[in-house]
C-alpha cells in the first residue's frame, strides 16, 4: 500500500462523522494537531502487534478495557489511577488462569468520538443533532452545546497526553512493581471475590519471596518493576486522526500516532468506506468489530484490505453478538476466517450486545448477559477448536451503578444512585473483577482440556 496517502480517506463515504460548519476553524485545528508531537511511537505500535501475534497463537492473552467514552468534565488523575489498577488487577487473575502473559490495552487516552444510532435527537419537540463525544460536541441539550466545534479537537489532544504521561508513569514508576500486587484491590474488601484476590495475592507474594531468596527480585528482574501498557479507541473522527498520522523513518509507514491500537466500530466497517480507507494505511495493530449483521463476505473482503500481508497481530477481530448469539454468529465468521487462512486474534466484547432499557429508564447491561456472552464465545471457539484469545470491556476503577447484578447485587431502583457514564454503562471494579475470575476460570479449563487433547 506504498501509494497510500493519509487523506485518502476523504474521497470515500463516511458515515457518523459530524459536519463542520467553519471550515476554516477546521483547517486552523487541523494545521495545529499536524505539528503536534504525536502521542506514542512506531516501535510501541510494532511491540503491541508482535504481543498481539502471540495472543492470537494462545501464547498470551489480550485484555483490552476502560471507558466507552473519555469525558472532558470527568478527567482526573485518580480516574485513571483507579481503571489502571482494576486493569492490573484482572490482568493478574487472567495471568494466573492462563498462565500466559497478559496484553494491557486500555480504552484511553483518545477513546472521546461516539457512532450514535440516531444523527438528531428529539425533546419536547426540539430536534437537535445528536451528541457524537466531547471531542465533537457537547451533552447539553441546546442548539450551541450540539454544534459540532473543531476545537474541541485540540482539548481532546491536551487530555490524551496528560492521560498517557500519567499512565507512562504508573507503568515504570514503580507502581507496577508485581510486589504491590496486594495494593491494587479496590472497591472490594469484603465478600467472596475479594477473598478470593487476596488468597492469590498471597500466593503471588509467597512466590516473589520463593524467587527473591533464589536470587530473583526486582533488581536483577527489571520485568517485575514494569508492565507494557497500551492505548486504544475507535478511529471514528477521521480529521483528528489524519492530523496526528505520522511517517515512521524506520519503516518508512505510516504510523497512526494518536494510540498504539485503534479499531473499526460497528457502524464503520463498509469495507468500501472512509474509516476501513484509513485503517489500510496504517502500520498500528487494527481492531474491527464483529455483529449479527457481519456476513461472510465482508469479513472476507475486510480481512484482505487490513490484512494484505496476513501478518500476525495486524487484526484483532472483536465479536460482539450479544448473549444468546454466539452461537448463530461466531461459527459461520471463524468458517471465513478458516478458508482464507486468515491470521487474526479472535477476542470478545460482551458488552455492545447485552445494552437494554431498565425498568427505571437507564440504559444497562445485565451483568449475567455478561458473563453468559463470554461463556458462550469460549464454549465456540472450543466445540470449533480456535484461540479464544482475548477480551474488551467497558469498565472502571469507579464504584459506578451503571449495570445491574453482580456479586453486590446492583438493581434497576440502584441504577440512579452513582450513573456517571458519559455513553454506555460500565461494569464498576468488584464487577470487572468478578469477570475477570470467570474468564480465568475458562482459561485454566481450556487449558487443562488442550494439555489432556496433546497427552
Ligand atoms: C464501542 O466500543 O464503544 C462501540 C460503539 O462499539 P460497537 O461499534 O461494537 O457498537
Ligand atoms: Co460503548
Amino acid at each position: 500500500m506504498s501509494d497510500w496517502q493519509k487523506s485518502d480517506w476523504r474521497t470515500k463515504p463516511r458515515v457518523q462523522m459530524p459536519e463542520y460548519t467553519d471550515a476554516a476553524a477546521l483547517s486552523a485545528v487541523e494545521g495545529q494537531l499536524s505539528a503536534y508531537p504525536p502521542l506514542v511511537f512506531a516501535g510501541e505500535a510494532r511491540k503491541l502487534k508482535k504481543q498481539l501475534g502471540a495472543a492470537a497463537r494462545g501464547e498470551a492473552f489480550l485484555l483490552q478495557g476502560g471507558d466507552c467514552a473519555e469525558s472532558f468534565e470527568q478527567f482526573s488523575a485518580d480516574g485513571i489511577r483507579d481503571t489502571f489498577k482494576v486493569m492490573l488487577q484482572m490482568a493478574m487473575v487472567l495471568t494466573f488462569g492462563a498462565k500466559v502473559p497478559v496484553v494491557k490495552v486500555g480504552r484511553m487516552a483518545g477513546q472521546f468520538a461516539k457512532p450514535r444510532s440516531a444523527n438528531t435527537e428529539t425533546i419536547n419537540g426540539l430536534e437537535l443533532p445528536s451528541y457524537r463525544g466531547d471531542i465533537i460536541n457537547e451533552l447539553a441539550f441546546t442548539p450551541e452545546a450540539r454544534l459540532p466545534d473543531p476545537k474541541k479537537m485540540l482539548q481532546a489532544y491536551t487530555q490524551a497526553a496528560a492521560t498517557l504521561n500519567l499512565l507512562r508513569a504508573f507503568s515504570t514508576g514503580g507502581y507496577a512493581d508485581v510486589h504491590q500486587v496486594h495494593s491494587w484491590t479496590l472497591g472490594f474488601t469484603e465478600g467472596e471475590k475479594a477473598a478470593k484476590y487476596r488468597e492469590l495475592a498471597n500466593r503471588i507474594s509467597d512466590a516473589l519471596d520463593f524467587m527473591k531468596a533464589a536470587g530473583l527480585d526486582s533488581e536483577h528482574e527489571p520485568s517485575l518493576q514494569t508492565v507494557d501498557f497500551y492505548t486504544s479507541h475507535e478511529s471514528l473522527l477521521l480529521e483528528y486522526e489524519e492530523a496526528l498520522c505520522r511517517l515512521d523513518s524506520t519503516s518508512g509507514k505510516w504510523l497512526a500516532g494518536s494510540g498504539h491500537m485503534i479499531w473499526i466500530g460497528d457502524r464503520t466497517r463498509q469495507p468500501d468506506g472512509a474509516h476501513v480507507e484509513f485503517a489500510c494505511g496504517v502500520l498500528n495493530p487494527i481492531g474491527l468489530k464483529c455483529g449479527p449483521t457481519t456476513t461472510a463476505d465482508d469479513l472476507k473482503v475486510l480481512m484482505a484490505k487490513l490484512n494484505p500481508e496476513n501478518e500476525a497481530g495486524r487484526l484483532t477481530l472483536i465479536a460482539r453478538f450479544g448473549a444468546g448469539n454466539v452461537g448463530e454468529h461466531l461459527p459461520r465468521l471463524i468458517k471465513a476466517v478458516n478458508e482464507e487462512g486468515a491470521n487474526v486474534l479472535w477476542t470478545c466484547d460482551p458488552m455492545h450486545g447485552n445494552t437494554i432499557k431498565s425498568s427505571t429508564g437507564y440504559k444497562t447491561r445485565p451483568f449475567e448477559s455478561v458473563l453468559r456472552e463470554v461463556r458462550e464465545f469460549f464454549g465456540v471457539h472450543g466445540a470449533e477448536g480456535t484461540i479464544p484469545g482475548g477480551v474488551h470491556f467497558e469498565m472502571t476503577g469507579q464504584d459506578v451503578t451503571e449495570c445491574t447484578g453482580g456479586v453486590r447485587a446492583v438493581s434497576d431502583e440502584d441504577l440512579s444512585d452513582r450513573y456517571h457514564t458519559a455513553c454506555d454503562p460500565r461494569l464498576n471494579a468488584s464487577q470487572s473483577l468478578e469477570l475477570a475470575f470467570l474468564v480465568a476460570e475458562e482459561l485454566s479449563a481450556r487449558r487443562e482440556s488442550v494439555a489432556v487433547k496433546a497427552g
